[in-house]
């Protein structure tokens, strides 16, 4: 088939509406598990976090609890990654009834969003404004997410789920390297807002590696989260504090934007995929989406019957057709029409799957449109499953490292630069090469794309937790997870196999060291691969899974980061 033919056939089979009648997949996906753990399991990238959610679990609490008292605890130890200046997705697993939830806690666009914001003087994107400052700040949802959890999920009261976060941001943690390194890399922007330098730098410098850290400020923050919930922070005195500094710093906010600001609970993506069932995240996430176009793409081939080099081939060119669409049809469900039946479609994805040459790689310039998506450094993600059954899968960010860099005098947290993951402005790329149209405009109230993809892996005897960091590689990570698990693997193994990943654009394959041996590369080059070998590791990948014929828990913490904990108790 010609260049031209393969463009023409790849568009019509690569448009949803086209592809034909199908079940709606976004459910509530009700699973019955038959007995209890017993014990728990938890792993995040810092120990500290782990040690408080198995704490909390300790006084009581459930695995709803111990995603708060996690996520607090990243809060005041990981700013790099998340905080309460923050968002992220809780993906949840009651075992009393079978219910999963997706509770969207993603920064919400102040009502004042203009996309000029954030053009400089010739129209282009004014690069410096959308990721640091005021400015790249959406409204943050962690705080009202540890609300809700408390309120409608755990067994405890906010203050004790938020009492180990509060304790170690009082009494200090050792400063860590990857710590250090975030805080020494943002220097520059920290000098800019004396709040900001205040909190972050001693002497104009990170603090040292092994040096211990307070935040009192932090505690403070969280000790009036504990005690007024969503009126401590979205309403009233401390609203009105960080609107007045958001404002004298060049920022948009109101405090209308702060006190319309609601999580949202809604139905998870469920997947089958050979007898397993994959439920996920769904819109403003990509993830859930483009994993249902991957793994209903590999459900029609007979994997036994190819070699190793083939089912890569396979699983790369699920990715590059799943991340074209990606970017293309999503944005925010409150506001954006999207049609995720139809991208779910085993017959949408047949038509994807009959594009793809056996022995030869597709070149992504043959298939229509033009989206990469966004990649970033930090963000986090942690996993739990209770004594009972319940199930955390929590992914949740600032954005780029510590986020905006700006702080809010005496608030102890540093505001995030989500708005960055909107298309600011029409067809100009942002920080990292997204380029976007109207679904992910900046337009108030909406919240911009993710690709945050906290899931949970179903099966008849084993079930995981899974997730990751790692901006567009996030979606590949946790696919390739998933495939290990249901191939056996225990989550150590899973969080630590090296990785590889495709995104459409660039027509690259990244791999990790050790990802693919020599012979392996050969082949896929051969196919029409171009392979960036060991080109650098990336995620931090944090599993636990329940072996419900065993009943044995299992927690995997990823060995790229030193600081993570996986632990079962
Ligand atoms: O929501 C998103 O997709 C990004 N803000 C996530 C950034 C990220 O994962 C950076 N990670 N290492």
């Amino acid at each position: 088939m010609n260049r031209h033919a393969l463009l023409i056939v790849a568009a019509l089979l690569s448009t949803p509406c086209l592809a034909g009648q199908a079940a709606p997949k976004a459910d509530a996906g009700t699973t019955v598990q038959a007995a209890r753990p017993g014990k728990a399991a938890i792993a995040s990238s810092h120990q500290l976090a782990t040690d408080a959610g198995l704490e909390v679990l300790a006084k009581g609490g459930n695995a709803f609890d111990a995603a708060i008292a996690v996520g607090a605890t990243l809060a005041v130890i990981e700013p790099q990654s998340s905080g309460i200046g923050g968002g992220g997705f809780f993906l949840l697993h009651r075992a009393d009834n079978g219910k999963n939830v997706f509770l969207d806690a993603r920064e919400r666009a102040p009502v004042e969003s203009r996309s000029e914001l954030w053009a400089d003087a010739e129209g282009k994107l004014d690069k410096d404004k959308s990721v640091n400052g005021p400015l790249s700040a959406g409204i943050p949802g962690e705080p009202a997410a540890y609300v809700w959890l408390a309120e409608h999920y755990g067994k405890l009261p906010l203050a004790g789920s938020l009492a180990p976060a509060i304790r170690i941001a009082r009494e200090g943690f050792p400063v860590y390297p990857r710590l250090h390194m975030s805080i020494e890399r943002r220097k520059p922007v920290f000098t800019r807002w004396p709040a900001s330098a205040k909190l972050y730098l001693i002497d104009g410098n990170a603090p040292a590696t092994a040096s211990v850290w307070k935040n009192p400020d932090i505690a403070d923050t969280l000790e009036r989260i504990a005690k007024q919930g969503n009126e401590g922070f979205y309403k009233g005195e401390f609203a009105a504090r960080m609107v007045d500094a958001v404002r004298a710093a060049g920022g948009i906010w109101s405090l209308a934007d702060l006190s319309d600001y609601t999580v949202k609970e809604r139905d998870p993506i469920s997947l089958d995929y050979r007898g397993w069932r994959i439920v996920t995240s769904p819109p403003v996430s990509s993830g859930g989406i483009a994993l249902g176009e991957m793994f209903n793409i590999l459900a029609g081939y007979d994997l036994g019957k190819y070699d190793r080099v083939h089912r890569i081939h396979f699983n790369i060119e699920a990715m590059r057709r799943a991340y074209r669409d990606r970017a293309e049809y999503l944005g925010d469900p409150d506001y954006v029409k999207m049609p995720v039946a139809e991208l779910l479609s085993p017959l949408y994805a047949a038509g994807l799957r009959a594009s793809i040459h056996p022995d030869k790689a597709t070149p992504s310039d043959m298939l229509p449109g033009y989206m990469p998506p966004a990649e970033s450094e930090h963000t986090t993600h942690y996993s739990i499953i209770d004594a009972d059954g319940n199930m955390a899968s929590v992914t949740k960010t600032v954005n780029l490292t510590l986020g905006s860099g700006f702080v809010v005098e005496g608030t102890g947290f540093v505001l995030n630069d989500e708005m960055d993951d909107f298309a600011l402005l029409p067809g100009q790329p942002n920080a990292f090469g997204l380029v976007g149209g109207d679904a992910n405009a900046p337009k108030p109230g909406h919240r911009p794309l993710s690709s945050m993809t906290p899931s949970f892996v179903i099966g008849n005897d084993r079930v995981g937790v899974i997730g990751t960091p790692g901006g567009s590689r996030i979606i590949t990570m946790v696919f390739e997870g998933i495939l290990a698990f249901i191939d056996g693997e225990l989550p150590a193994q899973v969080v630590a196999k090296p990785r590889y990943h495709h995104q459409y654009l660039p027509d690259v394959v990244s791999a990790e060291p050790k990802a693919f041996t020599p012979e392996e590369s050969k082949a896929l080059q051969a196919m029409g691969h171009i392979v960036n070998n060991a080109e650098r590791t990336w995620g931090l990948m944090n599993m636990v899974s329940w072996d419900r014929k065993s009943n044995t828990l299992h927690a995997g913490s990823d060995p790229r980061e030193e600081m993570s904990s996986g632990k079962v108790q």
